[in-house]
């Protein structure tokens, strides 16, 4: 008797305690979601002495120290971008002086274009390079359905015929190829800087010349907090893209990536090789294009990194550190745009 109601006053203590766990952890992580543990991450600093020596052709003098909340340099001394870190004025002005013309390539195969095309040319006619001589490319193998979008001053687009692929993944990897025989023709010859972009995003703030380099990486806004050894990279060592445990920088996004015409001319060819390797031995990288793109810039580390500012998921809800982004993700429709 004593045993059994022993045992039921037990069962009654453990289920309360339960009760009151979830009582306790559910509107907690209402209030503070999973997807923000990350934030309990530290960022590193940047050294004060690194801080200093940065500059470069587009900003002048760096103002890193204006975000001690974030990481503002990487260990090869390249200046992370974050807003308040630079002069937008300033780099007006130089990309000026310099007689630019910045190309922007885009890829709008299949549903793609219907669904996210005029809205990413639109918004890069408001906040693109304002002020700057610019040409768009759009590579599509719809041509005919290329929306008419009304372009400023000094802003051309030109619309390149690729073949279809048939799977979305051969369309993401023939982009390596594409891009880079583009860059050996017209792109290459009418451009000095060049960015690569996704189509299922647009503007909403101001891209400038602040983001030109002569390598440029964008830090992936799901994956700027973790620790290395969490990071997405393929790690299978059959594969071209292949990073060991210990290596690996950041994880950059594939959805904005840029430089100069020679450097993004040997990044293209580095990932299309790579690609074509992984397919001769019947292996496809965990994230396609965008492995090999972090395979190439382990060993050829980007001269500027752009901040998660500039390629935000609205998905991932507010962050202080976050106070103007420049892009955003188009919420992810696999279903309707893939196939
Ligand atoms: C600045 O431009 C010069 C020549 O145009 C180039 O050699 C140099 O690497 C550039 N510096 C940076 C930090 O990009
Ligand atoms: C600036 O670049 C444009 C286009 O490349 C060219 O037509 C023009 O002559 C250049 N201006 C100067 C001052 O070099």
């Amino acid at each position: 008797m004593a045993l059994t109601s022993g045992l039921g006053v037990r069962k009654r203590i453990f289920w309360q305690l339960t009760v009151f766990a979830l009582g306790f952890l559910v509107p907690l992580l209402y209030w503070f979601p999973i997807r923000n543990l990350d934030l309990l991450i530290p960022m590193d600093v940047c050294p004060s002495a690194t801080m200093a020596l940065l500059k470069d052709n587009f900003t002048g003098g760096l103002q890193l120290g204006n975000r001690p909340d974030v990481l503002t340099c990487t260990s090869w001394k390249a200046p992370i971008i974050w807003h308040g870190t630079f002069n937008p004025d300033v780099a007006q002005q130089k990309a000026r002086q310099q007689n630019l013309t910045i190309g922007l390539t885009v890829f709008a195969i299949g549903r793609y274009l219907g669904k996210y095309l005029e809205r990413f040319l639109e918004s890069a006619e408001r906040h693109f390079m304002v002020g700057q001589r610019v040409v768009y490319y759009v590579f599509t193998e719809q041509p005919d359905a290329v929306p008419h979008v009304a372009l400023g001053p000094h802003r051309q687009l030109r619309v390149e015929f690729v073949a279809r692929e048939q799977r979305w993944q051969d369309v993401s990897m023939a982009r390596m190829h594409t891009l880079h025989q583009a860059l050996g023709r017209r792109l290459g010859r009418e451009t000095q800087f060049v960015l690569c972009m996704d189509v299922d995003q647009h503007f909403i703030g101001p891209f400038g010349p602040e983001v030109l380099a002569e390598s440029v990486a964008q830090l992936h806004a799901w994956h700027y907090h973790w620790p290395r050894w969490l990071l997405p990279f393929e790690r299978d060592a059959r594969s071209a893209a292949a990073l060991a445990p210990h290596e690996g920088d950041f994880y950059y996004h594939a959805a904005v990536f840029g430089g100069s015409v020679a450097a993004l001319r040997r990044l293209t060819a580095h990932c299309a090789l790579g690609l074509r390797q992984d397919r001769a031995r019947g292996l496809e990288a965990l994230w396609h294009d965008e492995s090999h793109l972090n395979k190439f810039f382990w060993l050829h580390k980007p001269a500027k990194v752009l901040s998660p500012e500039f390629c935000w998921s609205p998905d991932i809800g507010r962050r202080a550190e976050i106070r103007h982004p420049r892009l955003l993700w188009a919420p992810k429709e696999y279903a309707e745009v893939r196939d």
